[in-house]
């Protein structure tokens, strides 16, 4: 699956999460690239909705990691804060991404910060800024 060059306001972000919504389920992992304010966060918070959570979707800047319950666990990380694989170890959460453990989906900024952490991500989620309103998404299926 490779969805490509949707460019997206605000309004059409949340359908297009809508739409992604549909094809997660457990155990999956989305990796989510882009730069600071592309929109990754927004995109989660849609997302996190159509996964039948109804919490309060905030930055997991500095926790790294905050976990919703929907129609089943949702963890949303934030690897920023982190610079490399050791560190991601050091705080533990090597085990989230073990698929044969994982009881839920993992949704993943910022992953190039802890390169070699995740082995078996399902999608790639990218978003570039195209200008105040509008970017483009580009989701394909995460190729090894
Ligand atoms: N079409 C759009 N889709 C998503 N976000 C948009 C769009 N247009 C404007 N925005 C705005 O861009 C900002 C994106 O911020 P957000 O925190 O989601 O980015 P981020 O990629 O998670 O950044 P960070 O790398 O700091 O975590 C928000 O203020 C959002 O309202
Ligand atoms: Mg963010």
């Amino acid at each position: 699956m490779k969805l490509q060059m949707t460019i997206c306001e605000l309004f059409q972000t949340d359908a297009l999460a809508k739409a992604f919504s549909k094809v997660i389920k457990p155990p999956m992992i989305i990796l989510f690239e882009g730069d600071l304010g592309s929109g990754k966060t927004t995109f989660i918070k849609s997302l996190v909705k159509f996964l039948g959570s109804n919490e309060v979707v905030t930055s997991p800047t500095f926790t790294l990691l905050n976990t919703y319950q929907g129609r089943f666990p949702i963890y949303h990380f934030d690897m920023y804060r982190l610079s490399s694989y050791e560190e991601a170890l050091a705080v533990g959460f090597e085990e989230y991404f073990d698929k044969s453990r994982l009881d839920g989906v993992c949704l993943v900024e910022w992953p190039d910060n802890v390169e070699g952490l995740i082995n078996d991500a399902d999608f790639v989620v990218r978003i570039e800024k195209i200008n105040d309103k509008t970017r483009k998404f580009t989701i394909e299926e995460f190729k090894k």
